[in-house]
């Protein structure tokens, strides 16, 4: 084993949980589709993989997705949409973190 630093800027965890509606998970408001499109603005604008955009399994607010979790900032947001991806796009992805 080893370590380093970081090796990004900034890290932006969407979760894309999909319980097929067997309990509440962010597919239920379209978690994977919110982060399609802010990872497409991420390559878009050459940020990606400087400014990382990952999926995450479950942030442990099934009830409250989409959640977006952005590091190292540490800001939390919950129910996002998608529509509300260019204000989150505004902020993290303008190339000027
Ligand atoms: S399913 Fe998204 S936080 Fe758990």
């Amino acid at each position: 084993m080893k370590t380093e630093k970081v090796p990004y800027e900034m890290q932006i965890f969407v979760c894309t949980n999909d319980r097929q509606g067997q309990s509440a998970s962010c597919a239920d408001n379209q978690g994977e589709v919110v982060f399609k499109e802010l990872r497409r603005i991420a390559k878009e604008r050459g940020l990606h993989p400087r400014i990382r955009v990952a999926q995450a399994k479950c942030l442990g607010q099934c009830n409250l997705g989409v959640n977006i979790m952005v590091y190292p900032q540490g800001d939390w947001y919950s129910g996002v949409r998608l529509e509300n991806v260019e204000d989150l796009a505004g902020k993290y992805l303008s190339g000027n973190p």
